[in-house]
């Protein structure tokens, strides 16, 4: 559905997009993650002909960027980053104003606007002044907008931006549903988000693609050590000295909680799951137990692994030209 190459970007001589490659298949939903300032906007602006590349190509729904920028248009909804709407209009006369715009006959028009509205929970507000919708609102028009023609693709530019979390609980839910329908490009930072509706993430740092997998493909790689809390009532050397001799626990500290409580931290391999293992060790040595639980890495774990921190960049940065002036 979406096939990009070498797509580039360049600012008044500053690279924002750095010859990337991706790929959209057709039914995918795919989260476009990256930390503020890594090209994603530009990116989706690049793709839905809102902006011209400086190099590379893409093919957006069967159509080339270039030279049918106006298919393109037709065949995707797009839902900025900052959706412009007319504050002075009525939310069903501001849609079928879009969906006028986009080539519907008007009665053609009528009914997808009502259609859109409904899947976007605005029929309780559909007369309403857009100037007087809360945030949540306005950012469903915008949706409601980019697929009142009923596209293949629908991109979706931080979506979720601004929303509180009982308002992003509902978009979630919402793309949910909308992916059952379309393919969709969606960016955002929201990355529980991402791991419990998006099938594949492409993130981009910089201007440059970082990784393209699956959430649970990303979290695995990172191969970080798994943990396990327990919460125990026993004496603490002989403890530790038990549930290290398992197979798979790498290393075990404690320390004192509330009431003679005592808290064990388990570093285990990652690739071994050993709270069974744990759990009889606690049953066949009789200990008092009041907490076992695990720590799974997540995806936020896997993308902070992999974008570059851009604070700590910039410090390790001063501090190498300090340590310069100083050996000079
Ligand atoms: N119109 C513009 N003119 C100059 N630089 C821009 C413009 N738009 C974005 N940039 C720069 O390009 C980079 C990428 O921006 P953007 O695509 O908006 O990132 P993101 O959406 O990932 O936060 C940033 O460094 C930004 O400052
Ligand atoms: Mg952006």
């Amino acid at each position: 559905m979406i096939q990009v190459q070498n797509l580039t970007k360049k600012y008044a001589g500053r690279t924002a997009v750095d010859s990337i490659s991706f790929e959209v298949g057709k039914g995918e939903i795919v989260g476009f993650l990256g930390p503020n300032g890594a090209g994603k906007s530009t990116t989706l602006r690049m793709l839905t002909c809102f902006l011209s590349a400086t190099e590379g190509t893409a093919s957006v729904a069967g159509f080339d960027i270039y030279d049918d920028s106006i298919e393109v248009r037709k065949h995707v909804g797009y839902m900025p980053e900052n959706v412009p709407l007319y504050p002075d209009m009525r939310v069903i006369e501001y849609l079928q104003f879009r969906a006028r715009l986009k080539g519907m006959r008007a009665r053609e028009a009528k009914r997808a606007v009502e259609e859109a509205m409904d899947i976007c929970s605005l029929a309780e507000r559909k007369f309403s002044i857009i100037a007087t919708l809360s945030k949540g609102f306005k950012q469903r028009v915008g949706l409601a907008d980019a697929l009142v023609n009923k596209p293949e693709l629908l991109i979706l530019d931080e979506p979720t931006n601004g929303l509180d979390p009982n308002q992003i609980r509902q978009s979630r839910e919402l793309i949910k549903h909308l992916g059952e329908r379309h393919t969709i490009l969606i960016s955002t930072h929201i990355l529980s988000e991402v791991e419990m509706t998006c099938g594949r993430v492409v993130i981009i740092d910089r201007g440059k693609i970082k990784a393209s997998d699956t959430p649970q493909n990303l979290i695995r790689r990172l191969r970080r050590p798994g943990e396990i809390i327990l919460e125990m009532k026993n004496e603490a050397e002989s403890v530790e000295k038990k549930l290290v001799k398992l197979d798979g626990v790498e290393n075990v500290t404690s320390s004192q909680a509330y009431g003679g409580w005592s808290v064990f931290n388990l570093k285990t391999d990652p690739s071994i799951d050993v709270r069974e293992d744990v759990f009889s060790l606690v049953q066949s040595s009789g200990w008092k137990i009041r907490e076992l639980a695990s720590r799974a890495a997540s995806l936020e774990d896997a993308f902070v692994d992999l974008v570059s921190n851009s604070d700590e960049q910039a410090k390790s940065n001063v501090e190498k030209k300090e340590t310069e002036e100083i050996t000079s």
